[in-house]
């Protein structure tokens, strides 16, 4: 479970979140929704310790454990995955040789080379993208499509327990969007992980279906719902469904 109480953030002497609250039970899915610029990416980057981000006050707890006080690395340990909206590119290190040195620093002891090499395989095939990624570096000059298909051969080898996913349906063309959000929703029904889905997109919401939707404005989550309420904004927009005024955001 995962529990953030109170959290105010700040990046370069700017408040962007303030007196944020989300609480994610065991298996739940997540949408987080809110306007461009709104501090959604950062609350991602936050639960991942990027030092850009700084915690002024409150707190992160996952199963009980206290994120805040870890490295990136460490949270990551704890089983936390994000793709993010703009995956990093690792120019010197393959896909290959991350999966195999963090797999064994996951415990896995007597990694079978044959196996891993076959499952990574058979998951470029499922993910269509081709087996020579396998032996490339990290996203490095992947297309923007190719580097999020890259991110989910990722996670489909490494099986976190908490997903992050910023934006993930953002540079996918029509099929590679329908490929994607089958590929999540199957790893979702095998592995049952906490989601945290951050989108503006209609077509991701109809594929993963979220148990909560939260919106996103003025620095705190304003309103709570179940899918409709991400049906709602898709229809009348944020300020048409009057969750978000424009003066208020402004001010
Ligand atoms: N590292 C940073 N340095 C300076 N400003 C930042 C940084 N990260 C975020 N911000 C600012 O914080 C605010 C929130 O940004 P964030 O990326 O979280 O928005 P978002 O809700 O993810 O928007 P989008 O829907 O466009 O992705 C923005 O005004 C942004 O300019
Ligand atoms: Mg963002």
């Amino acid at each position: 479970m995962l529990q953030i109480k109170n959290l105010t953030v700040k990046v370069l002497d700017k408040i962007i979140l303030e007196d944020f609250n989300l609480e994610i039970k065991d298996g739940e899915i997540h949408a987080l929704m809110g306007q461009n610029g709104a501090g959604k990416s950062t609350i991602a980057k936050v639960i991942l310790r990027d030092k850009n981000y700084e915690v002024v006050s409150g707190s992160i707890l996952l199963n009980g454990q206290d994120l805040l006080s870890m490295t990136t690395t460490e949270v990551a340990r704890c089983g936390v995955f994000l793709v993010g909206q703009n995956p990093i590119e690792i120019a010197g290190v393959s896909n290959a040789e991350m999966l195999r040195t963090t797999l064994t620093d996951q415990g896995e002891n007597n990694l079978n080379i044959l196996e891993f090499n076959k499952k990574l395989t058979s998951l470029c095939e499922k993910l269509e993208i081709p087996t020579s990624f396998i032996h490339r570096d990290i996203n490095y000059n992947m297309s923007g499509g190719e580097k999020k298909k890259n991110e989910l051969l990722h996670m489909w080898m490494l099986t976190p327990s908490f997903l992050i996913l910023d934006e993930i349906d953002s540079g996918l063309d029509v099929d590679a969007l329908k490929l994607v959000g089958n590929s999540i929703q199957e790893y979702i029904e095998t592995y049952h992980p906490i989601v945290l889905l951050i989108t503006h997109q209609k077509a991701l919401l109809d594929r993963i279906k979220p148990d909560h939707v939260h919106i996103l404005n003025h620095k705190k989550i304003i309103q709570s719902g179940d899918a409709s309420l991400a049906e709602k904004v898709f229809k009348e927009g944020f300020s048409g469904a009057s969750i978000i005024d424009r003066v208020s955001l402004d001010a």
